[in-house]
């Protein structure tokens, strides 16, 4: 790599990021989300049809997360890094509604599908820190309400959360890093194009080519805990101002 110029990063990252610490991705061979269908789970009609269930589901992840085998890994980390080390801003915007980039290191994450560890008030819109398990009947810490409580999670069906930020984000970068995600859902499938628009190099990084590699400058195929370290080392190494 020639010196790399400094200016804005835009990244986005998806579940393949994440993969590696133990959490899976939404597309696996069989469909399924960690058995279920996705409009069991994860749509507001689902919610609205079976409330209990869609909160044992996410119940499981919060849970899951908070499992001591689950860390972040190399390029969690190393994102971590970049933000810390570039002189320029470094935004960053992850579909997955972990807390790995955070505890990763990373700073003012947009969470554009949601989090895990919060759950919000439905009627008021009040948005609860949440580690524990959540139900029906849980009743609102501010207002003692219950049946209220729902995860702070994008559903199927509704709008993404953040979206100034996102377009800030997109604004000016010089480069848009793409991580781990297949490129499936739509808004973010289609950040490359804003990034492309405004003449950020693009570069994407995942296990293989994936149906928007076409967009990319190039693809670095592998997995994101030895790419993305690498990837960051190269750029740190190399950084000089214009
Ligand atoms: P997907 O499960 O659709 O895709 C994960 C991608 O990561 C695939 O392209 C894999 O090839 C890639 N991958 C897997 N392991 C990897 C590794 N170790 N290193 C690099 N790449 C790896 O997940 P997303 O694209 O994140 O939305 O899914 C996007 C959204 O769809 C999710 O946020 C979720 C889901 O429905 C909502 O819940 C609203």
């Amino acid at each position: 790599m020639s010196a790399a110029r400094i200016g804005p990063i835009a990244i986005l990252t998806g579940a393949g990021i994440s993969a590696e610490s133990g959490l899976a991705t939404f597309r696996g061979a069989d469909g399924l989300w960690e058995g279920h269908r996705v409009e069991d789970v994860a749509t507001p009609e689902a919610y609205a049809r079976n409330p209990r269930l869609v909160h044992a589901f996410y119940n499981q992840r919060r849970t899951r997360l908070r499992d001591p085998r689950i860390q972040p890994n190399a390029a969690h980390r190393a994102i971590g890094e970049l933000m810390r080390r570039w002189s320029a801003p470094v935004h960053l915007i992850t579909q997955n509604v972990d807390d790995l980039h955070e505890r990763g290191g990373a700073v003012s994450v947009v969470h554009m599908h949601g989090e895990l560890v919060k759950v919000r008030n439905d009627r008021t819109g009040d948005v609860h820190l949440w580690d524990g398990e959540c139900w029906p009947e849980t009743p609102c810490p501010r207002s003692g309400e219950t049946g209220v409580l729902r995860p702070h999670i994008v559903w199927f069906g509704e709008a993404i959360m953040e979206a100034e930020r996102i377009d800030a984000a997109l604004a000016d970068p010089t480069l848009f890093l793409c991580i781990g995600t297949a490129g499936a859902v739509w808004p973010a499938a289609e950040f490359v194009h804003a990034a492309r628009a405004r003449g950020a190099e693009c570069v994407e990084f995942n296990l293989t080519r994936t149906q928007i590699s076409e967009h990319f400058d190039r693809t670095i195929e592998g997995p994101a805990g030895e790419t993305v370290p690498a990837f960051v080392a190269e750029l740190l190494t190399t950084m000089r101002v214009p």
